[in-house]
């Protein structure tokens, strides 16, 4: 049945800037963490890193007119806190140039930009200092966060200030499988709440600077599926709903953390390092909350990995995501459950209430082994009914009574996927890795026509 979205409803695409731009050591940037992760052997699938990308960086135009061809209302992007202030040192005035011609060729366009200020790329000499563990990290990415709004909010007025601060401190501080690649207990807590104080400092600079900002923050959240009655299983899905989501989401929208989290990770810290008044300022009012998700959570008990409590990491919580027996997997090994997409978003609904604000869908996408076909086409129809049967369960919340005013899909190109290099492709657009060359897929046809009709067929 098709589907119809109001006229209103904002249509996106996503990229990020370690993701695309390549560059790295050009206009005066300087190293991020995930340029000395990638660079460390063993650490990204075939040694690739972020050095050239999509070179994006040498191809605004063209990508911009992809954009345009497209029929984009906005497009999301992030900006690179080592162009903007390279070692977290003076201002960089080719770094802040870098992003004038990017933001001025959408304009032209007539595409919104939608600016993420971090997603993921901390210069590497913060993390010399300590990184996300120290609290003054996150007075840091306030001052980078006014430096950008200062500059850029005369044009820009969306600005989200983190993406998915669970794979910034438990994927980086605690699993190890991003960068940084640390794996600690107190330290992954302390990380995820400097990323959020940081949040809060940073929402308040933006909206002292730009008049009419809309301000909020991306999350990836977990929409947790229960897999069985036994009381173990009942229990891993309240630790998987509270490093999933609960950690990020009371704080930021009711401006407590949980009682759970206090019991849970008791044995590796006594919390010491939260101040008296961080919780207020991390729950800054928002103007829309950024929502990412690609995949349903069924979590199973099993042992923790290391028996001493006050020894685990902090993700060391006994609980696995099981699979179904022979279901589809994407190219990330991840199972497709769109249901639970809108079981997400009213389960947001359900428990903040009046205390959500409207909800943009900043990612959701596929990665899917794209064919290119002998006449250079890539019919990629697993990611036309992903898109589309994720749309429509956006839409199916919509009717529920949850404020959705927009959506991203991921990505608008294939790009660096962070651990998994350049393996698995998100884009609407295929790149040739080897000529750079942007071909779009039979899936861009298809989104230009969603766009254009507010129709999912
Ligand atoms: C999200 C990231 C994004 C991309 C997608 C597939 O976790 O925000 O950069 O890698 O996953």
């Amino acid at each position: 049945m098709t589907v119809q979205f109001p006229a209103d409803f904002v249509f996106g695409a996503a990229t990020a800037s370690y993701q695309i731009e390549g560059a790295v050591a050009e206009g005066g940037r300087r190293p991020s963490i995930w340029d000395t992760f990638s660079h460390t052997p063993g650490k990204v699938e075939r040694g690739e890193t972020g050095d050239v990308a999509c070179d994006h960086y040498h191809r605004v135009s063209e990508d911009v007119a992809l954009m345009r061809q497209l029929g984009l209302d906005s497009y999301r992007f992030s900006l690179a806190w080592p162009r903007i202030k390279p070692d977290d040192g003076p201002v960089n005035p080719a770094g802040l140039a870098f992003y004038d011609e990017l933001v001025d060729e959408l304009l032209a366009a007539g595409i919104e930009p939608a600016v993420t200020l971090y997603h993921w790329d901390l210069p590497q000499a913060l993390e010399d200092r300590g990184g996300w563990r120290e609290r003054d990290t996150a007075e840091r990415f306030a001052d980078y966060a006014a430096v950008a709004a200062d500059h850029l909010g005369d044009r820009v007025k969306r600005w989200i200030t983190l993406n998915e601060p669970f794979c910034s401190s438990i994927l980086g501080y605690a699993d190890g499988v991003h960068a940084p690649g640390a794996q600690e207990g107190e330290g992954a807590l302390k990380a995820a709440h400097h990323l959020l104080l940081g949040h809060g400092i940073a929402a308040q600079r933006i909206r002292s600077s730009v008049p009419g900002a809309q301000v909020g923050i991306t999350l990836n959240l977990a929409s947790v599926q229960q897999v069985s009655e036994s009381s173990a299983d009942l229990e891993a899905a309240q630790r998987n709903l509270l490093i999933g989501n609960l950690i990020f989401t009371d704080p930021v929208l009711a401006g407590s953390y949980p009682e759970l989290g206090k019991q849970v990770w008791s044995p590796i810290t006594d919390f010491s390092w939260i101040a008296g008044d961080d919780l207020s300022t991390i729950a800054q009012p928002l103007d829309f909350l950024g929502v990412n998700f690609y995949f349903p959570s069924r979590p199973r008990a099993v042992a923790h990995q290391v028996a001493d409590p006050a020894q685990r990491v902090a993700s060391d919580l006994g609980f696995e995501s099981v699979l179904h027996e022979g279901e589809y997997l994407t190219e990330m090994g991840w199972p497709v459950d769109a249901g639970a997409f809108t079981a997400l978003l009213t389960w947001l609904q359900g428990r903040y209430g009046d205390a959500l604000p409207p909800i943009h869908i900043t990612e959701n996408g596929i990665a899917c082994p794209d064919v290119v076909g002998p006449d250079g086409r890539i019919d990629d129809q697993d990611r036309i009914r992903y898109v589309g049967d994720h749309l429509k369960a956006v839409k199916d919340a919509m009717d529920k009574g949850v404020d959705i005013r927009g959506y991203y899909v991921w990505s608008l190109m294939d790009n660096f996927e962070w651990a998994r290099g350049y393996q698995p492709r998100f884009g609407l657009l295929h790149v040739d890795y080897d000529t750079l060359q942007r071909t779009p897929k039979a899936s861009f046809d298809w989104y230009r026509n969603v766009i254009a009709t507010h129709q999912i067929p």
